[in-house]
């Protein structure tokens, strides 16, 4: 099995540089769907999800052409299907995009139903009724989604019931060519909603409102070729830099990132102790004492986000004294914990509260990454605990972060991927 091996602990210094945000560019790539004609994107992450939205995009009938391993040309001015593979999109939650994109372009639209996955239940529902306030009749049945619409779609008056990321660019993508104003109400913030209506405001969209509570989409007959849009650096994966730095009691200058995003992870690092400069596009992190517990309630944007609870549960685990954090998005998201224990943390996880006293020291010992982030998570608490750690599962890790082995070894860090042929390669 592929793995991960790092030799504790470390004490990481130095520079890195942030990839572009998975979260936007899993949905800037089906949005790319609503034009006909070429959309020119750069610092798209080299990250397993992508090359997956990719290979959906090019069964569809996209064209794809790589410039670079992070720039690419992808033309939809050729689409012959609006029916995505099954085998393709029902591993892949990202793909609900696709229907958004396909129903407002051609007025309708077939994916698999996304699963759940090991965060706990993941609902689509907010996602049917944005598409159904618009005209669209979206039908569930054997596992497929199928989303379709008798005449055209019509501008419509959407409150969601609960704020949800994937549901707000998915009513903004189902509203872009659609005439009239659309409003949507109880919106997510995240940066990567932001970053989605950006792009298409580049390409001739008329979206305002994001990044607030309220969005006004007034659809446009048609998008247009744009010169070229770099997708946002990555919140998460800076913050999770960010975290390292802290935890192995290092100075890590983080390069590509945006200030602004990384405040509620700054803010917390701040209170355990860690210095945190903010220059324009880059912020200083660094440590000298062991961490002194926080609490944390994960929150949509502007709050702390879920994505980056696995991180900071890993710096409580060795900081003096206790702290507590409640997951609030998903609900199940401490599973991660058992492998932390096994590496010597003491932590009680029941429902969606974690309670997390420092220990002074975590031992290396084979674990499992159980999602993404969770996957994360496990190489910190490699990074400062003493003797080896074996991280399996890492497929989940390469969805979302681009060389992270590369990039920790340049840190100082003594860490190794391990392909299942002996080969050793960067994630
Ligand atoms: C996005 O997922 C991210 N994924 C997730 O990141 C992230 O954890 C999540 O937002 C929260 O920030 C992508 O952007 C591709 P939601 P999404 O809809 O959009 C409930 C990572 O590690 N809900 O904002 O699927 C839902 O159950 C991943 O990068 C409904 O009830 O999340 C949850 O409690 C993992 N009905 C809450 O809303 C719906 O129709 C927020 O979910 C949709 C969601």
């Amino acid at each position: 099995m592929d793995k991960i091996i790092i030799d504790g602990p470390c004490r990481l210094s130095g520079e890195v540089t942030i990839s572009g945000a998975k979260n936007a560019a899993v949905a800037i790539l089906p949005a790319t769907l609503l034009v006909n004609g070429k959309c020119h994107l750069e610092n798209v992450p080299d990250i397993s999800d992508i090359r997956a939205t990719i290979k959906i995009l090019k069964s569809l009938g996209s064209k794809v052409e790589y410039i670079t391993r992070n720039e690419l040309i992808i033309d939809n001015s050729n689409i012959t299907t609006v029916e995505a593979p099954y085998d393709l999109t029902c591993k892949f939650r990202a793909s609900y995009y696709l229907l958004g994109a396909l129903i407002s372009r051609f007025g309708k639209a077939q994916i698999s139903l996304p699963g759940g996955c090991n965060l706990g239940a993941r609902p689509i529902d907010q996602h049917i009724k944005a598409f159904e306030k618009l005209g669209a009749t979206v039908e569930v049945k054997r596992g497929n989604v199928y989303a379709s619409t008798k005449n055209k779609l019509s501008a419509g008056n959407i409150f969601f019931d609960v704020v949800s990321v994937g549901a707000t660019i998915n009513a903004i993508l189902a509203a872009t060519l659609v005439p009239g104003t659309t409003t949507i109400e109880n919106c997510a913030k995240e940066p990567h909603v932001v970053d989605v209506a950006n792009f298409l405001n580049s390409m001739g969209a008329n979206i305002k409102g994001a990044g607030t509570d309220v969005i006004k989409v007034t659809g446009v007959e048609a998008l247009k070729q744009s010169s070229s849009y770099a997708v946002i650096p990555d919140q998460i994966e800076a913050g999770t830099f960010m975290v390292a730095a802290a935890i192995t009691k290092g100075n890590i200058l983080i390069k590509n990132c945006i200030p602004k995003h990384m405040e509620p992870i700054t803010a917390k690092l701040q209170e355990a102790g860690a210095e945190v400069t903010e220059f324009e596009d880059t912020i200083r992190v660094s440590m000298n004492d062991t961490p002194r517990p926080i609490n944390i309630k994960t929150m949509a944007y502007p709050g702390f986000p879920t994505d980056m609870q696995p991180q900071i549960c890993t710096l409580i685990a060795i900081s003096k004294g206790t702290g507590m954090i409640i997951e609030s998005i998903w609900e199940s998201r401490f599973q991660y914990t058992d492998e932390l224990i096994k590496m010597g943390a003491d932590i009680t996880a029941h429902g969606r509260t974690a309670m997390i006293k420092g220990v002074d020291t975590l031992y290396g010992c084979p674990v499992a990454s159980h999602d993404l982030r969770a996957g994360a998570a496990m190489i910190l608490a490699g990074l400062v605990a003493h003797g080896r750690t074996e991280v399996y599962n890492v497929h989940h890790i390469e969805r979302g972060y681009e060389n992270i082995v590369d990039k920790f070894k340049k840190l100082g860090a003594k860490i190794e991927f391990v392909r299942d042929n002996g080969r050793d390669e960067n994630v």
